[in-house]
């Protein structure tokens, strides 16, 4: 199983759309996808309408260590083959007692649920019972976070273009380098520009972009390769009542089809 996380400290540049249609395009390719909502907010169990409010979601009683059977926090979605851990506001309680509490574990609890979970039907673990798994972070670096990037492959960080796209993603970069104490084969990626529009402006944007992370004098800025580029489509926006994956609303609209070529070249597996 690869594991990909979606991260920025800011918010809505398409962390939880990216996660939702990276996680169909690979499903379409006959992959197995485990989605993780690490975000509070709950918006990629939303998307799926696995959210609960009231209960204590799986995602919080993974960090507290509180679970026996890994079965019950994993929920199917209604694509076959695209299962989810939800997130709701309870995963703020869990992660402040654990910042509490300390302890050396403190940033194991993923990592435990991953090693020790089994499927039930199968016997697989549930590394073997996956190929992918997408997390998706919220807007802040957080306990849960560093959990999660120690069980993170790679990382992905979605940009929007605008005049503070830069701000924060030293930081995002610093802590990477951080967790590599605790994740050796812990990489980043690069960043996934997304929600662009084709103007002059953001083109301009871009390119100055790109110059600032090859010229930056900060090797934290420089590590930062385009991997894609995902076009505003007026779609998604009617799209966001509907709560679908991109390309079963609208196949032709500019950000289903920058999606399936993104995961194509990420992956190297065509659909
Ligand atoms: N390609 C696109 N075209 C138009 N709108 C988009 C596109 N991608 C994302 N959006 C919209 O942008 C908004 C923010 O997206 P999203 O919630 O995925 O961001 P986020 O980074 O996860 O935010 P947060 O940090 O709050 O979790 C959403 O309303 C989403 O529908
Ligand atoms: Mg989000």
């Amino acid at each position: 199983m690869k594991t990909i996380s979606l991260l920025n400290l800011k918010g809505g540049v398409a962390k939880s759309f990216t996660s939702l249609n990276m996680a169909y395009e690979l499903w379409r390719r006959g992959n197995r996808v485990l989605l993780w909502d690490n975000d509070k907010q709950g918006n990629l169990s939303k998307a799926f309408a696995r959210y609960e409010a009231e209960q204590t979601a799986p995602v919080a009683r993974i960090l507290s260590g509180d679970w026996q059977n890994s079965e019950e926090l994993i929920q199917a979605t209604d694509y076959e083959g695209i299962d989810i851990i939800t997130a709701n506001l309870s995963l703020f309680g869990a992660a402040w007692n654990l910042v509490k509490e300390g302890g050396a574990d403190m940033t194991e609890r993923y990592r435990r649920f991953l090693k020790a979970g089994i499927n039930n039907q199968t016997g697989d673990s549930i590394c073997e019972s996956y190929d992918y798994c997408i997390i998706d972070n919220p807007p802040d670096i957080g306990i849960n976070v560093v959990n999660a990037l120690v069980v993170t492959d790679e990382v992905i960080v979605p940009v929007k273009i605008d005049e503070n796209a830069l701000e924060g993603l030293d930081i995002v970069a610093g802590q990477i380098e951080d967790a590599k104490a605790l994740n050796p084969s812990l990489e980043l990626k690069g960043v996934l520009i997304t929600i662009y529009q084709n103007t002059d402006g953001e083109a301009a944007g871009l390119e100055w972009l790109r110059q600032e992370w090859d010229n930056a004098e900060s090797k934290h800025y420089r590590q930062y390769k385009v991997l894609g580029r995902i076009r505003y489509s007026a779609k998604v926006v009617e799209n966001s009542f509907v709560k679908k994956p991109i390309y079963e609303y609208s196949p032709c609209c500019g950000a289903a089809q920058d999606y399936k070529h993104f995961v194509t070249s990420y992956t190297g597996i065509g659909r």
